[in-house]
């Protein structure tokens, strides 16, 4: 509600003028005419405030829109060789070219093909970070990469990476992996997958299945292809120019550099030195790093980058927002703890509640 005025957001809260601009006082704004605009960080602060859960629209017309990478993300069951697999990408990758190794460990990397496109991977491991991710409302993945052990076959993770990607509404490229091994059978795994109702494209679906090996690194490139052909059915794209709208990956503190974050852009591109409001955290950005480790000072869409200058550590698939000074960033921030905490409360009181009507 970009520009909404006291009036209009009164009436779209259900609250009074007056409630509103009690509010506005309180966190040391300017209260004006009820038909001024207010700016979207306070807009957002108030509807916290009185408990009502906002959504940032932006309107962005004229703005530069252009093809951005597929953002991947590999699920499967245990030891079917998920992260074999990631490290044989990432060998390939370009941050491995460019650095001469990976020099740190970012939770994101890059992979580029000889046509100049691009495949960034994330490998934040395993399910629980892919649910927890969207229960907080991020859209993690463009596309998900189902490993199947071809030894080994369809097992219970297998299936419930399925439905994780359906109920998300996320298109799966199958890799049945280690066929290097002599006692694998693909043709055995794609018969299973079709009956847990994966529409496998040689069957007449749209599924497309890659037979690959981490160890020997064959059918890698098939692989690729493979993703590149689904995000160019996505048709992908993303603006460029504007503040950016992007998410935490993953974050962690270091010692001497305080927190780190692992973020992803969505659209826009985020600058160093700018505000930012990420979850119920706040800082200004000091520094951009890319994967390699190399400042670049700022960041566009579906490039995986860490930012350093947070004051505390946000949580995986938070949204990282600009805001346009320390003031409201603060003010911000405040507010979400705030309304972090009272949902937090009301959890544990419904979840009392229910026990005590249980033992009824
Ligand atoms: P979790 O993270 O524990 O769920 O396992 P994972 O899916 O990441 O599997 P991981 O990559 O750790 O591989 C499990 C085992 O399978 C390791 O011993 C790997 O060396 C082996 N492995 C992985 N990929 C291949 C492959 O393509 N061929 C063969 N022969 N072995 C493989
Ligand atoms: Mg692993």
């Amino acid at each position: 509600f970009e520009g909404v005025t006291t009036l209009e957001l009164a009436k779209r809260c259900g609250q009074s003028v007056a409630t509103l601009q009690n509010i506005l006082v309180n966190v040391g704004e300017k209260v004006g005419s009820e038909f001024d605009p207010l700016g979207i960080d306070v807009a957002e602060l108030i509807a916290m405030e009185v408990g009502v859960n906002v959504k940032r629209l932006h309107s962005y017309e004229g703005s530069i829109v252009l093809p951005r990478a597929p953002v991947v993300t590999v699920m499967g069951h245990v030891d079917h060789g998920k992260t074999s697999l990631l490290d044989a990408l990432r060998q390939t990758s370009v941050a491995a070219k460019e650095a001469g190794g990976i020099t740190q460990h970012l939770g994101a990397f890059v992979v580029g093909m000889p046509s100049g496109a691009s495949i960034t991977f994330l490998d934040t491991p395993g399910h629980a970070a892919f649910s927890a991710m969207r229960a907080r409302g991020a859209a993690v993945t463009d596309i998900v990469v189902l490993v199947v052990a071809a030894d080994d076959g369809v097992m219970p993770q297998t299936i419930e990476a399925m439905s994780h990607a359906k109920s998300a509404d996320v298109p799966i490229v199958v890799a049945i992996n280690k066929c290097d091994k002599p006692a694998s059978d693909p043709e055995r795994i794609k018969v299973q997958l079709a009956s847990e109702g994966l529409p496998l494209e040689e069957m007449g679906g749209d599924v497309q299945v890659v037979e690959v090996s981490a160890v020997t690194k064959k059918g890698l490139d098939k692989l690729e292809e493979a993703l590149l052909l689904q995000a160019e059915l996505m048709d992908l794209k993303a603006r460029v120019d504007g503040a950016a709208q992007a998410y935490v990956v993953e974050a962690r503190l270091d010692r001497g550099r305080g927190p780190l974050v692992t973020a992803l852009v969505k659209a826009g591109t985020l600058v160093c030195g700018q505000h930012v409001a990420v979850g119920a955290e706040w800082g200004k950005i000091r520094a951009i790093r890319d994967m390699a480790g190399k400042l670049t000072g700022k960041a566009t869409p579906a490039m995986p980058v860490e930012i350093e200058g947070l004051k505390g550590l946000p949580m995986a698939g938070d949204d990282i927002t600009v805001v346009d000074s320390e003031e409201r960033t603060r003010m911000l921030s405040a507010g979400r703890k705030k309304k972090l905490e009272q949902d937090r409360l009301r959890k544990m009181d419904e979840e009392r509640l229910r026990k005590i009507d249980e033992e009824k």
